[in-house]
């Protein structure tokens, strides 16, 4: 096994608009589209589309949307022994992306609250054969703290992507994450710092090097991708595509690397493959839909 992503899923609720709707105000919206989602599954199907071996812990509900949610996991070749049922609501996460595909995500956690440390716990003979553990913010802190000590302990490396922003998270309980993944906008949350020029996400960044974290990997989306470890202070630039539905691409960005990193263990070859992998998937509409196959990459 390569992968173990211990984290969310969702079901997408994406309505294509041209504007928000005004207070009391209903309007037409051009567009619809259903699919899988939630960050963690995301992740987990970027990675798994390109090849790797991915073990997903996570809980879906007792709704209509969970049989839908495993058979998608099934599909895409992830081992769906740690996807558990809590009687209830699946995550749900209602989208709008407008014509500048500028979007706007609401999640309603539902099953994804109840992941617990026990769940980690309930699969760590598994977990201890990956290469790599894989960690968002949708399911509880205690949760992450528990996978990230979990790693810690049997000496597997740590990806933590910190989205959506908590202002909560406890830097002191995730300083032993190997990698540590967000955008400018979490970055800024976590540190209370600017991150207007290049020059404040560097100063912000170096306060999480300066926390204890190996390598610090901000995604900037059209200004790149900064990345800051010991010795190392890298920008890598963005490429340039016509954005139609920018709805995952931060998730794309981080199976890809997780992928190419457990193959090749190259950190800024990594970056760079999920640089392209992720500015293909913002040309193509939804979530998931718009990741792409190994065979579909190598041919971009
Ligand atoms: O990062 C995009 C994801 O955020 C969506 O798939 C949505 O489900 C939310 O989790």
């Amino acid at each position: 096994m390569d992968i173990a992503v211990i984290g969310s899923n969702m079901v997408d609720l994406i309505a294509y608009i041209d504007r928000m709707p005004a207070e009391g105000e209903t309007l037409e919206a051009p567009d619809f589209h259903m699919g899988c989602g939630g960050k963690g599954a995301n992740q987990a199907v970027a990675a798994a589309r390109l090849g790797s071996d991915v073990l997903m812990v996570t809980r879906v509900g007792t709704d209509i949307f969970a049989d839908n949610t495993v058979a998608n996991f099934e599909k895409n070749g992830i081992d769906t022994r740690y996807v558990m049922r809590t009687e209830g609501r699946s995550g749900v996460a209602p989208i709008f992306v407008d014509a500048e595909s500028h979007n706007s995500i609401l999640i309603i956690k539902g099953a994804n609250a109840q992941l617990s440390p026990a769940d980690v716990d309930n699969a760590a003979g598994d977990i201890i054969q990956c290469k790599l553990i894989v960690l968002q913010l949708e399911v509880p802190l205690e949760t992450v703290y528990a996978a990230i000590r979990f790693g810690k302990e049997h000496n597997i490396p740590v990806l933590l992507n910190p989205a959506p922003a908590q202002p909560d998270l406890v830097l002191s309980e995730v300083k032993d994450c190997e990698y540590f993944m967000p955008n400018e906008s979490e970055l800024s949350l976590l540190t209370g710092m600017p991150v207007d020029t290049i020059d404040d996400v560097r100063n912000a960044a170096t306060t999480l090097l300066n926390a204890g974290m190996k390598n610090v990997i901000v995604t900037l989306g059209s200004r790149g991708v900064l990345w800051m470890a010991d010795g190392i202070d890298e920008l890598l630039p963005a490429h340039t595509v016509k954005a139609r539905d920018t709805t995952g691409a931060g998730d794309a960005f981080i199976g890809c690397f997780s992928h190419y990193l457990v193959k090749t263990g190259d950190i800024r070859e990594s970056i760079a493959k999920a640089n392209r992998y992720a500015a293909d998937s913002i040309t193509k509409l939804g979530t998931q839909t718009s990741y792409a196959t190994a065979t579909e990459f190598a041919q971009l």
